[in-house]
């Protein structure tokens, strides 16, 4: 179920990953914390950006990390241990295959992961699976679509349809947070609440310029170059003009926004059978006495 990853695994990508997180620590992670004991699986934890923040926000919850990339897995444990964090597991696991038994954990967390998979739903299926009724997942994924900037440029406009174009073509989609609302809901998913979380960058935020316009979403899109001119989707002349647009929105006086989506929703508990009885509605009793009476001969038109 995951093709080609879009952004592979090279240095540079894992580097942007950790440039990532650091810079959306607060953006993301804020009004994320599980209670003590609380036994939470992390799906796709890549190089351990994000699990190194959940696991020290929640000292005293159990965390599960799983990934299919066992280099990133390996980076993962190296940032863990750096951080001097016990309470991480890894696990080499595929979320479409996971080894885990039905209902295992009390709490499921996902970042960026759907984007990149052919069957998001199918993905939210597994993972309702091994959720606790009662239990809470949350969902944190971006919106290129969301992406924009000043000075406006055309060019910066392509070069960024051309990361989404090609994230598709690998059977991803880079425009999946408009999704997390829909998605959650259709895998059953109850309570189901999204948060848009604007990252908006001008000259008075320099960190969020260096950390968030450049070397996260900025890095990204200098990534495809070569697959995007592989493509023939741009110039490369045209490609390098939206690249160096993109640096001038990171100008002091430039500005750029974009668009995180947080979706927190909750596994229903199953309701006891009598009580799915007892909510019969009062209209369908009526329907049924009425079918009866008119079985009986009681009914008369
Ligand atoms: C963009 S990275 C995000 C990593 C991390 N969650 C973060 O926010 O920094 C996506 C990760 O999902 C992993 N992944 C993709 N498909 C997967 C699958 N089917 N099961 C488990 N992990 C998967 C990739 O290997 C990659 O490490």
């Amino acid at each position: 179920m995951t093709r080609a990853y879009v952004h592979g695994y090279d240095a540079s990508e894992q580097q942007r990953l950790q440039d990532q997180a650091a810079s959306l620590v607060d953006l993301l992670h804020s009004d994320t914390t599980y209670e003590a004991g609380a036994l939470v699986l992390e799906a796709g934890c890549g190089v351990g950006a994000q699990t190194v923040t959940l696991a020290a926000n929640s000292p005293h919850a159990r965390i599960v990390s799983i990934d299919v990339s066992q280099p990133s897995l390996a980076q993962a444990r190296d940032a863990v241990d750096a951080a001097g964090l016990t309470n991480v597991e890894f696990r080499h696991a595929d979320i479409f295959a996971l080894p885990f038994a039905k209902e295992t954990f009390d709490h499921v967390f996902v970042c960026f992961v759907l984007e990149h998979l052919v069957d998001p739903a199918g993905a939210l299926e597994r993972l309702k699976h091994v959720l606790k009724p009662g239990g809470a997942i949350t969902v944190i994924e971006g919106d290129h679509g969301s992406a924009y900037h000043f000075p406006r440029s055309d060019f910066a406009r392509r070069a960024i349809a051309c990361q989404v174009e090609l994230q598709a073509r690998a059977g991803g989609n880079a425009l999946v947070g408009r999704e997390v609302y829909p998605l959650l809901a259709s895998a059953g998913f109850a309570d189901v609440r999204v948060s848009p979380r604007m990252v908006y960058v001008d000259g008075s935020r320099p960190h969020l310029i260096e950390g968030f316009t450049k070397k996260t979403f900025t890095a990204m899109i200098e990534g495809v170059r070569e697959p995007a001119l592989d493509a023939g989707l741009m110039t490369a002349a045209d490609f390098d003009r939206g690249i160096a647009d993109l640096y001038r929105a990171a100008a002091d006086d430039g500005v750029f926004c974009y668009t995180f989506f947080k979706g927190v929703a909750r596994k229903a508990r199953a309701l006891p059978p009598d009580f799915s009885r007892a909510c019969v509605p009062a209209d369908t009793e009526e329907k049924k006495s009425f079918a009866d009476l008119q079985r009986s001969g009681g009914a008369q038109n």
